[in-house]
């Protein structure tokens, strides 16, 4: 409709997607026939009728099951691609993009692999659609320490092809506090610094990442509003929050769209982003996710200021900014 091709004609940027998180189901049958991989489901019906989440984990379940389709450069290469595509679709200008290779090394992927399969779809994508895009390491938050410390060495031959570090997977039990070494050593190869936080467990976790992991956006921050000093602290430093509309309602962090309360970060002066986070997972893109807000009382001028807002928080230079704002 309308506001639909309205949402989609603002500039804006995504700074809160996962790449593995973009995998259509049908995209990971064809993977998973093309590259041999057993999944337990079979047809299109089957696995889609998979997508019914009680809580994070019930869909991390599911997202780790499917990326173990992903085997050679050409899928990440092709997963990419359709992602910047569909991106450009709803007036994306620029993505800085999770990826979590700590996973695909478990399944047996060097990292090589996927960091070369990713540029490719990148260089690609950039060339075909217009979109920007770069990539953020994400430590996968629930795998031993040593894991993620082997991950950064891993890293480090090819730190400039990385734009950041972020911090994913199941919150609750792995505090930001463990990785304070990690982000350290992120900080000293000129990575930028993200972290999930406040999306299950509560402000305690924001204020570790803030203080021990020195990020420079919060990834989710719906809690926030529990503490009206957390608030205050978001808006004074400017930092910002990548909220995830469907997201969140689709685990239950929120019971529906008013409970994410995106006014009220507005109104506190918070700078405030809207992503998709895993769209292919959540039901929509980034436009959807725009649209999920005007049944909680967002309108149209809220919507542009949010779009606005997510290019000032993206890490791009300040020249780049000042152009697509
Ligand atoms: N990995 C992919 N999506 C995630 C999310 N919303 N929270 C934590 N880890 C994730
Ligand atoms: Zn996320």
């Amino acid at each position: 409709g309308r506001l639909a091709a309205a949402v989609q004609a603002m500039p804006k940027t995504e700074l809160h997607v996962h790449i593995e998180g973009t995998l259509e189901p049908g995209l990971a049958l064809q993977f998973a026939a093309r590259n041999d991989v057993e999944l337990p489901w079979t047809s299109l019906d089957a696995l889609s009728a998979q997508y019914e989440f009680t809580d994070l984990q019930s869909f991390l379940d599911l997202y780790y099951r499917l990326m173990g389709t992903l085997r050679h450069a050409q899928d990440f290469h092709d997963l990419m691609l359709s992602y910047l595509r569909r991106a450009a679709q709803d007036g994306v200008r620029h993505a800085e993009i999770f990826f979590d290779p700590q996973v695909h090394l478990a399944n047996g992927i060097p990292y090589d692999t996927v960091l070369d399969g990713l540029h490719a779809g990148l260089r690609e994508g950039e060339e075909r659609y217009g979109v920007s895009g770069a990539l953020i390491l994400c430590i996968v938050r629930d795998l031993p320490l040593q894991d993620a410390e082997r991950m950064l060495d891993l890293a480090v031959p090819r730190a400039d092809e990385v734009l950041g570090i972020g911090l994913d997977s199941a919150e609750v039990g792995h505090p930001p506090k463990l990785f304070e070494h990690v982000f350290e050593r992120a900080g000293d190869l000129g990575w930028h610094r993200v972290a999930h936080a406040g999306e299950e467990a509560g402000i305690d976790y924001m204020q570790q990442a803030l203080d021990l992991l020195h990020v420079e956006r919060i990834d989710h921050g719906a809690h926030a509003l529990d503490d009206a000093a957390m608030m205050r602290r978001l808006a004074e430093e400017r930092v910002p929050v990548t909220r995830c509309p469907l997201s969140n309602i689709r685990l239950h962090v929120v019971k529906d769209a008013e409970g994410l309360r995106i006014r009220d970060f507005l109104d506190a002066g918070v700078i405030t982003t809207v992503n998709s986070d895993d769209p292919a997972y959540f039901g929509g893109y980034l436009t959807d996710n725009y649209l999920a807000l005007v049944q909680a009382g967002c309108t149209l001028y809220d919507l542009a200021r949010l779009g606005e807002m997510s290019i000032q928080a993206s890490f791009l230079d300040q020249g780049r900014k000042a152009a697509l704002l």
